[in-house]
């Protein structure tokens, strides 16, 4: 059966000081009052504190993820940080296709192909975000949307690296909003993205898939969110930046 997962990201918040103290928080209320030792749990700092807090938290228990990567292997790319360095240091996962960056730094869809292909040849997992804009689910165009934003990018991958993947449904008109899809919603596309897994790679593939909610995702509604058959967890903002709502949101199954 497929995993549970609650990532935290980060995004730009924490200097080192706060996110080495966040992690050891997390690390130690996940210990003490996480008792499903099922449910998996990521979290996604800065990539200037992946290192330390790689080495903070116990990495059997929570997995460290970056928020992104280059889409070159390596050379003359000033700034920028390879799959092949994060991997170097511990980190298991990488976020792709964020909303964030998709809008602020120009990902199309044919750059974050490039960089899932290198994230799973570092064996990296890529947790694939995807999701509409406000305008486009009011034109409800938000299930085409969706579709081309995953056939084009992870489609294009052979059946074995597909079933490394991690999706994460986040309306981009929730993020950082306040605003949450109700779960209808989020089972609505959840049970869509699982259908369009169906036709491409089969049934086994798709019931064995991840598929995480993100957008506003807090306490108060993880857990009728996560109640619903299709929506496998969540990707957290915000509320992964306070110790005590992560572990609430984590103990919400
Ligand atoms: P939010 O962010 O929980 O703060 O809405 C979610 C995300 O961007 O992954």
């Amino acid at each position: 059966m497929r995993k549970k997962i609650v990532a935290g990201n980060w995004k730009m918040h924490t200097c080192i000081e706060e996110g080495v103290i966040l992690a050891a928080e997390i690390n130690s209320k996940v210990k003490k009052e996480v008792s499903n030792q099922e449910t998996g749990i990521i979290i996604a700092p800065p990539f200037t504190h992946l290192s330390i807090i790689g080495q903070i938290v116990d990495n059997e228990r929570i997995c460290i993820a970056a928020q992104n990567c280059s889409s070159e292997p390596k050379g003359a790319f000033t700034g920028e940080v390879s799959a092949k360095m994060l991997k170097s240091f511990g980190v298991k996962a990488v976020i792709l296709g964020h909303s964030e960056r998709r809008a602020y730094y120009v990902e199309t869809n044919e750059i974050l192909l490039k960089k899932v292909n290198l994230v799973l040849e570092n064996d990296l997992k890529p947790i694939f975000c995807c999701g509409e804009k406000l305008e486009e689910r009011e034109s409800k165009n938000h299930f085409n949307v969706v579709k081309s934003q995953i056939e084009q990018v992870l489609f294009n991958l052979d059946v074995e690296n597909f079933s490394k993947c991690i999706i994460a449904y986040e309306p981009v008109w929730a993020i950082g909003t306040g605003v949450t899809a109700s779960s209808e919603q989020a089972q609505e596309m959840h049970l869509f993205i699982r259908n369009l897994i169906v036709e491409k790679f089969g049934k086994e593939i798709s019931e064995n898939i991840t598929i995480l909610y993100g957008g506003s995702c807090k306490p108060s509604n993880s857990k009728e969110l996560f109640s619903k058959p299709d929506v496998d967890g969540g990707l957290i903002g915000g509320a992964s930046l306070d110790a005590d709502d992560f572990i609430a949101i984590i103990n919400s199954f």
